[in-house]
């Protein structure tokens, strides 16, 4: 049962990319453990839309990834809901820029928590687990954790330890486990406070070869592919229109 019906952990699954990962992989065959910090409303709407689909293959678990303390309950409530973890999705992520001048250890903590810090702890906590499953690791980088994003240099050091991580990872928990990455280009533009002008919106394209944003479900596609890939370990793939392609 558990070989047909395989369960992940998407973080930061209620809306935009990770929403879009959680139904790929639902749609793959997986049960959905769809976890949100602040976004309660879409999860549980996406865990429904899910279980009509398929009866008992979703549900929502929430957890501010700031917070060490909210980890361990995190880690026991992905456990014990099916049983088994097969996939971790690294998803969740605060993203604004942080002049360097005017930057705060606050948004420090902020930006390197959630991009980095509680990717590593949820990794490390249920590596029991997926060790068991021969399970996968999967995290969202960025093209910007190589050569940094102007403007934005904490999230970019955070998404560099994220690349960092999944290479080290890849050693330390194989051979049982896969890790692996996937590094977004211009996909789903920020919203609120980092949302940018269409005329910075226009400049970034004009470095993308392929001349448009990039979809939700081009990211999904490769972290499934990458899910289903079982000699493909330590390795991040660049799903950026060819935007990395220049400096
Ligand atoms: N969008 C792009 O074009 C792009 C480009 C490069 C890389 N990426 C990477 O791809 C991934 C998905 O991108 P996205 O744009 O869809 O992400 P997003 O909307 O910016 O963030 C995803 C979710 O992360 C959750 N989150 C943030 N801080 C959290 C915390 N402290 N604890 C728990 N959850 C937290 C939020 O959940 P709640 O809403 O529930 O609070 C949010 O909905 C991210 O890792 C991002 O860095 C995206």
């Amino acid at each position: 049962m558990s070989q047909h019906q395989p369960v992940a952990l998407i973080t930061g699954a209620a809306q935009r990319i990770g929403a879009t990962i959680s139904r790929s992989l639902h749609q793959a065959g997986y049960r959905v453990l769809i976890h949100y910090r602040s976004s309660g409303e879409p999860a549980r709407l996406l865990a429904a839309e899910l279980n009509q689909l398929r009866p008992d293959s979703a549900t929502v678990l929430q957890a501010d990834l700031d917070d060490m303390n909210q980890l361990p309950t995190l880690t026991d409530q992905a456990l014990s809901t099916f049983g088994q973890l097969d996939l971790l999705v690294n998803n969740a992520s605060s993203f604004y820029p942080t002049p360097v001048q005017q930057s705060t250890q606050q948004q420090w903590d902020q930006l390197v928590n959630s991009n980095l810090r509680a990717a590593y702890f949820l990794s490390a906590g249920l590596a029991d687990s997926l060790r068991q499953q021969q399970g996968a690791i999967i995290n969202l980088v960025d093209i910007h954790a190589q050569r940094g994003l102007k403007g934005y240099p904490i999230y970019s050091i955070a998404k560099a330890g994220l690349q960092m991580m999944t290479m080290s990872l890849a050693k330390e928990l194989a051979p049982q486990i896969r890790v692996n990455g996937v590094s977004p280009g211009a996909i789903l533009w920020p919203e609120a406070d980092a949302a940018l002008s269409e005329t910075e919106k226009a400049t970034l394209l004009e470095k993308v070869p392929l001349g448009r944003t990039g979809t939700a479900e081009d990211i999904a596609r490769t972290v499934l592919f990458l899910a289903q890939s079982p000699y493909i370990s330590g390795q991040i793939i660049s799903v950026d229109g060819g935007r990395s392609l220049f400096s």
